[in-house]
């Protein structure tokens, strides 16, 4: 189903860039019409997609918005039109860039921003001859486009205060971090950076110091650990001690070996280091095809980029604060109808929730379970404030029924039953969904705790009063299915009593 009202961004050019942009934004709700003039882009997005539905959605813990609906334009015209957004991703060539933003400002919105995707244009050369220059603004983004969050803003003169406030405000409404620079410049800060230990990575190819397995080892068994999550100055501040950057610096001055770098030339791409380069990077990763690096390197990236999220540190803070922004769930009881089990969970199965069987594997079901407690708990009044104040409820018993497979990217839904609250325990009964297909469910004994005593105690009297209510109305319910069944034996509590344990 698709959203109705949802906001609408146009993709100029969908191609690996484009396409990223048309899932960031597609999957964050949005409608995206796609113009390219090559007639295979629909396939090729439509690949890009694919990935993109199975890696995004799960970086965040509350379900995203409902999927925009993409469509596909050979007129450039219609494409753009009523778009609020327009990204470019044409090839690199200014003239190109010229010819698409003619088209676009002929038929856009005077509201709307174009931003382009281009790695090394300055906005001036972008809006040369253009017809309102202060709309064209650099959206620099960084592939996977669905997956990296960064995203470079280099805005012009005319670019003007209202436009740059809504340029925040839309990429931080598609999950990106907009990091605007103070001038223009060749090529930005990233990509700078980025040139300067390709730069060297040539070098110590050409001299015939490292291969390219080598270099990359040097990257990723050390210092890339680091910049994925303090960058650069962090990182060497840590390294000055106690005195910090001051002292890193001190020391760095007085280095004899400076420079290290070969600084500004770059080494003579000859068809014999352009041979070297390729069968050394052949002989490193040439036993995966490019769709599986990109499968190896989403898995990798959406690891790294959760576990940040539960340091809430650097990206991750920036997954956690997208995550409270759009969290439309109820926080109490007095939103919620109790006349039917309470939504105590929406959201994506994470790709590093998947294992070798390709779907969710089994202990993430108990994160889900785990947290759906949380939420109801949460309703009932047992939340953080609560538990500071020295009360909480303990899990003392699960059992889990994994009823049908579910895989990465998938939404999955729970909704909770009380099946008892009385004195210190409560029973609760979760039911996983996706869509209306019934995928496990989960069966939970809680005791509540003084956590001073660490004993079992009663709840006070206004929780008590809350279960109370959700008990009385999840009386009238039916019995789920499963509520109470043994291990591979679907009893009722009655015969598993007159049965006693199987003798096998
Ligand atoms: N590849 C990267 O890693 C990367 C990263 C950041 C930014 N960029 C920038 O993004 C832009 C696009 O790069 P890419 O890697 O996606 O290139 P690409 O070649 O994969 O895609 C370009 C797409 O534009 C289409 N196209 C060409 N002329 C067109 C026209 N007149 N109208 C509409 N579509 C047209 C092509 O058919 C193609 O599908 C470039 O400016 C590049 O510098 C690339």
């Amino acid at each position: 189903m698709v959203a109705s009202g949802a906001r609408k961004a146009a993709i100029i050019g969908g191609g690996m860039i484009g396409g990223g942009w048309a899932a960031r934004f597609a999957l964050m709700g949005w409608n995206v019409r796609i113009h390219d003039t090559d007639r295979d882009a629909e396939r090729k997005i439509n690949a890009i997609l694919e990935s993109a539905r199975a890696a995004m959605p799960g970086l965040w813990d509350v379900a995203l918005p409902e999927e925009g609906k993409i469509s596909f334009h050979d007129d450039l015209a219609e494409a753009v039109e009523g778009a609020e957004w327009i990204q470019e991703s044409v090839p690199e060539r200014l003239d190109l860039k010229h010819e698409v933003y003619a088209a676009i400002q002929s038929a856009c919105t005077e509201t709307a921003i174009i931003g382009s995707s281009t790695s090394g244009f300055r906005p001036s050369e972008l809006a040369e001859g253009a017809a309102r220059p202060g709309q064209i603004v650099v959206a620099h983004p960084f592939n996977p486009v669905y997956l990296i969050p960064l995203v470079e803003i280099v805005t012009g003169p005319g670019t003007g205060e209202a436009r740059i406030e809504r340029i925040r405000s839309t990429l931080r409404d598609i999950g990106a971090h907009p990091l605007f620079l103070r001038r223009e410049i060749d090529a930005h800060i990233a990509d700078r950076l980025l040139a300067a230990v390709w730069r060297e990575a040539l070098w110590l190819v050409s001299d015939g110091v490292a291969d390219t397995a080598e270099i990359d080892d040097a990257i990723r068994y050390g210092f890339g650990l680091r910049w994925a999550q303090m960058g650069l100055f962090e990182t060497y501040r840590i390294a000055g001690g106690e005195a910090g950057m001051r002292q890193l610096l001190t020391r760095l001055g007085a280095s004899p070996n400076l420079p290290w770098s070969k600084l500004t030339d770059m080494p003579e791409l000859t068809d014999e280091l352009v041979e070297t380069i390729a069968s050394q990077s052949d002989a490193q990763s040439g036993r995966h095809s490019t769709a599986e690096l990109e499968r190896i390197r989403d898995a990798n990236l959406v690891s790294i980029l959760r576990g940040l999220k539960t340091r809430d540190w650097g990206a991750g803070r920036l997954l956690n604060a997208t995550d409270r922004r759009i969290d439309s769930a109820p926080k109490g009881l007095d939103a919620l109808s109790l006349t039917g089990p309470l939504p105590t969970g929406a959201r994506a199965v994470p790709l590093d929730w998947s294992d070798h069987n390709g779907h969710m594997t089994e202990h993430r079901y108990l994160q889900a379970f785990g947290d759906a407690t949380d939420r109801f708990l949460g309703l009932v009044g047992c939340d953080a404030e609560y538990i500071a104040c020295g009360h909480s409820y303990f899990t003392a018993e699960t059992h889990i029924r994994h009823l049908a497979e579910i895989r990465a990217g998938a939404r999955i839904e729970i909704d909770t039953q009380l099946l008892l609250a009385e004195g210190r325990r409560m029973q609760v009964f979760h039911r996983m969904w996706e869509s209306s297909r019934l995928v496990a469910t989960a069966e939970h004994m809680l005791v509540h705790v003084d956590l001073g005593s660490r004993r079992a105690v009663a709840p006070p009297a206004d929780l008590m009063a809350r279960l109370d209510k959700v008990a009385a109305a999840h009386a009238h319910l039916p019995r789920p299915e499963g509520a109470g069944a043994a291990v591979g034996r679907p009893l009722d509590r009655k015969s598993e009593t007159e049965a006693g344990p199987e003798a096998d």
